[in-house]
């Protein structure tokens, strides 16, 4: 089987789907690997760590689609990019498939399977695969790292012999994957760090890091699948809200990271909230692609509101292309040598972790999420 990677085309993207260490690990299974040129510049990964460890350097861009067996990438490709795709080859990628039907028919029309990063069982068996928890932790980190910078502040107390320096506050929205490692990098830096999230597993898990959690009493209206929040009520945003601002106005950084997925981001923290916050603080809204936790903040901007600092970058794990790539390359490795041997696909259609995943096979759309749309 052919494997082939491409230098990845989105803006602002840095990272690559294959790593040298990958490629060995690829190659030392019987599958060719074919990289474009300088697709791991941006991670720091030179074009010669990939034929150390023998891959080989494709300079023509549209080549990769042409002639592989299967396409290894990080975002989705172009309509044009796909349309190149050999009819009966994969495509393995990020797809957010349920909200980017224009990809479903691009991989229809070229006849190909497609596997998403994004829709693999979170299941414990899955978790060496699971991109969204490998990019999130990196993610939350880097978060962390840009409030602090953004800040006019230090984080620890300190005493000097020009008096105390109080340690900052850190409010965090949202303790999923992200959520817990922004906890983390926060007391490691040695800020005050209080936490919000509505599912009641998450108590202890904060406070196993040593975070406060910020108590708001959930309503029937909550509803969690899989570890997942589904739905709220406006009604009980609106309450959560009011049982934030006090938090939320004495921070000095304040991070969200509230996801709901399928839908729009929950607006958590409101105009109001941020006129009453600190003048010089910080808001991170890492859930500005899906509208924002915030409503001021602008996607890939930092914007100043109310004298508050509002960043809104979407991409977090990219600014972090070195791990992510690292990171990225294990989870797709493993899936795919879940899903084919040097040989060819296995195909079990019926197994969680391929059914999960895959959205569009030879040419058919076969996943619920792209089905009942
Ligand atoms: P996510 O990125 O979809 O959401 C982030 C957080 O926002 C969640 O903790 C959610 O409860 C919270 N949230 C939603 N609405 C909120 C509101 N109004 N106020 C405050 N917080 C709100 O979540 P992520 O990080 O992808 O993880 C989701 C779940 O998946 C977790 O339960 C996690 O434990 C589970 N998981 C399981 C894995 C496995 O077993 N393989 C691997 C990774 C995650």
């Amino acid at each position: 089987m052919k494997i082939g990677v491409p230098k990845e085309t989105k803006e602002r993207e840095n990272r690559v789907a294959l790593t040298p260490e990958m490629v060995k690990t690829l190659t030392g299974a019987g599958f060719e690997v074919r990289i474009e040129q300088g697709a791991g510049s941006r991670s720091s990964l030179p074009d010669d760590g990939y034929i150390n460890a023998g891959a080989k350097i494709v300079t023509n861009h549209d080549e990769i689609f042409s002639g592989s067996d299967v396409v290894l990438a990080v975002n989705a490709p172009s309509s044009n990019d796909l349309s190149k795709m050999r009819s009966g080859s994969v495509l393995i990628c990020y797809m957010w498939a349920s909200t980017h039907p224009e990809l479903v028919s691009a991989m229809q029309g070229a006849g190909i399977s497609g596997f998403s990063m994004d829709a693999i069982p979170r299941i414990s068996r899955a978790q060496k695969m699971d991109a969204l928890s490998s990019q999130s932790n990196l993610a939350g980190y880097k978060a962390v790292l840009m409030g602090a910078n953004a800040l006019g502040k230090i984080f620890p107390l300190m005493m000097t012999a020009a008096g105390t320096i109080k340690p900052s506050k850190v409010v965090i929205m949202g303790a999923g994957v992200a959520g817990l490692q922004a906890i983390a990098t926060a007391k490691r830096l040695g800020a005050v760090v209080e936490v919000s999230d509505i599912r009641p597993e998450t108590k202890e898990q904060v406070q196993s890091l040593g975070g406060r959690f910020i108590e708001v009493q959930g309503d029937d209206s909550i509803k969690t699948e899989g570890g997942y929040v589904k739905e709220v009520s406006a009604d009980f945003l609106k309450k959560q809200q009011e049982l934030i601002a006090k938090h939320v106005s004495q921070a000095d950084l304040v991070i969200t990271t509230a996801l709901i997925p399928g839908k729009k981001a929950p607006v958590l923290i409101t105009e109001e909230m941020v006129s009453q916050m600190k003048p010089g603080s910080v808001i991170v809204d890492m859930a500005v692609e899906q509208g924002g936790n915030c409503p001021l903040s602008e996607l890939n901007k930092t914007v100043v509101k109310h004298g508050v600092n509002i960043i809104g970058e979407s991409n977090l794990p990219s600014l972090l292309p070195f791990n992510a790539s690292e990171l990225y390359a294990r989870n797709i490795v493993t899936f795919l040598q879940h899903l084919a041997t040097s040989e060819g696909f296995k195909w079990e259609l019926d197994e969680e972790i391929t059914k999960g995943s895959l959205i569009v096979h030879n040419g058919k759309a076969v996943h619920p999420s792209v089905i009942n749309n």
